[in-house]
């Protein structure tokens, strides 16, 4: 059914990632790939007042729509730049909620957006069951990002069939 109809996922992992927000009070959390802002928008949604949200992107275009609609919310910070560099400069351990929604930070340095979780931190990843639009070679490396992730000793994870296909997982405490 979601084939049918791809744009119908989006409420639906809209509403998780919110859900998953609203169970970190005073939160510090971080989006890789703000695009345009839709996913920003059901995280700011679930946070409550106290909590602060860093949006990176690499593409002032894209990211202006998500600045237009969302700026003037004080807990949102939206960086333009790369994720990598970004994630090289964190502090580890610095934040309960990542949600990498870029290459950077998925497929390429994992270990970059992984080392910046908390313990007990959530690190959320979508689009992993296959979809039409994926390009040649796409769907070995997808494989392989679930296999880390589960694999990962650090981490506990559960991969989802919901929506295009999630990941929730959640670093141990030390
Ligand atoms: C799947 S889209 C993000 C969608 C968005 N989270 C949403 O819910 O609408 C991926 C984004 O990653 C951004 N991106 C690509 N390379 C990047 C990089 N090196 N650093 C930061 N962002 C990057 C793209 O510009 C794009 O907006």
């Amino acid at each position: 059914v979601p084939r049918l109809v791809p744009m119908a996922s989006e409420p639906r992992t809209g509403a998780l990632l919110r859900a998953l927000a609203a169970s970190k009070p005073g939160g510090g959390f971080l989006e890789l790939g703000t695009g345009t802002g839709i996913a920003t928008a059901w995280l700011l949604d679930g946070m409550d007042k106290p909590s602060t949200l860093v949006s990176v992107d690499i593409d002032p275009a894209v990211q202006k729509i998500a600045q237009h609609h969302l700026a003037g919310d004080p807990r949102l910070t939206l960086v333009t730049g790369d994720a990598i560099s970004f994630l090289s400069a964190q502090p580890s351990h610095s934040y309960d909620f990542v949600f990498a929604d870029a290459m950077p930070g998925k497929y390429d340095r994992l270990d970059l957006a992984l080392a910046v979780v908390k313990p007990g931190g959530f690190f959320v990843i979508d689009d992993m069951l296959p979809q039409p639009n994926w390009p040649e070679g796409h769907a070995a490396l997808a494989a392989g990002l679930l296999k880390a992730l589960a694999a990962h000793r650090d981490f506990v994870s559960a991969p989802l069939a919901w929506a295009t296909g999630i990941v929730v997982s959640v670093r141990k405490a030390a």
